[in-house]
């Protein structure tokens, strides 16, 4: 299964309209991000393969399930780190392998700054964890390394996209899947996301220009 899922929720909604907001302050903010990385994960997940086993309950055994494939959380530094906890509570087997990459202010091209993979031993499944797809290059490095990586199957989490980059995606990995809270209509000039929320990683990590 690929393709683009814009993830239709009253919670989802509300909530993304919480993040949009100039007035949310940093801590509030954290926590929207933590909501809706859940509720998006809680999706994206659905058809992750899992064993059948069986339980032994204090009354007798039962069936069960366990999943059976690897799975890496991508987190894209630095906005994507606060979308690893709740994730990780959804799926605390799942490793977690960092990518540091940010966007040059004068070109809005990725500049990669981090890799944290290993050689060899992909995992089987990737979520890759980022809060914004703008222009969508960011996105399309990230898959790159993972398919250079060897992943079979990579699954890539937004809270809010723009159609252009969620387009230049598709187009370049056509058999990935992306999940998003919302897609809006517009870039600007600077290449942010309008309507949009501003810049995630400065409004969780509070490092936004407070003159
Ligand atoms: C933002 C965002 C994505 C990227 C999206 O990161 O978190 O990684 O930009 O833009 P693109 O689709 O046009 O590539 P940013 O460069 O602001 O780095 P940060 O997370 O360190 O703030």
């Amino acid at each position: 299964m690929s393709g683009v899922f814009e993830v239709q929720h009253p919670l989802i909604a509300c909530h993304i309209t919480r993040l949009r907001d100039q007035t949310t302050p940093p801590a509030e903010f954290r926590q929207l991000v933590s909501r809706l990385a859940s509720l998006l994960a809680y999706e994206a997940t659905k058809d992750l393969r899992a064993d059948s086993v069986k339980v032994q309950t204090p009354l007798c055994v039962a069936d069960g399930k366990q999943l059976s494939q690897r799975i890496g959380l991508i987190p894209i530094l630095r906005a994507g780190l606060g979308m690893i906890d709740p994730v990780l509570e959804l799926i605390p087997t799942a490793e977690v392998w960092h990518l540091g990459l940010y966007r040059d202010e004068a070109t809005a091209k990725p500049v990669k700054y981090y890799s944290k993979l290993p050689p060899g031993r992909p995992v089987d499944v990737a979520l890759i964890l980022d809060p914004m797809l703008a222009t969508g290059g960011s996105a399309v490095d990230a898959l790159t390394t993972l398919r250079e990586w060897g992943v079979p199957q990579v699954k890539l989490l937004s809270l809010i996209a723009a159609e252009e980059g969620v387009k230049r995606v598709e187009v370049a990995f056509p058999n990935s899947q992306i999940y998003v809270c919302q897609i809006d209509p517009d870039l600007n000039d600077r290449k942010f996301i309008v309507p949009g929320l501003g810049d995630a990683g400065d409004r969780i990590f509070n490092t936004q220009d407070h003159d």
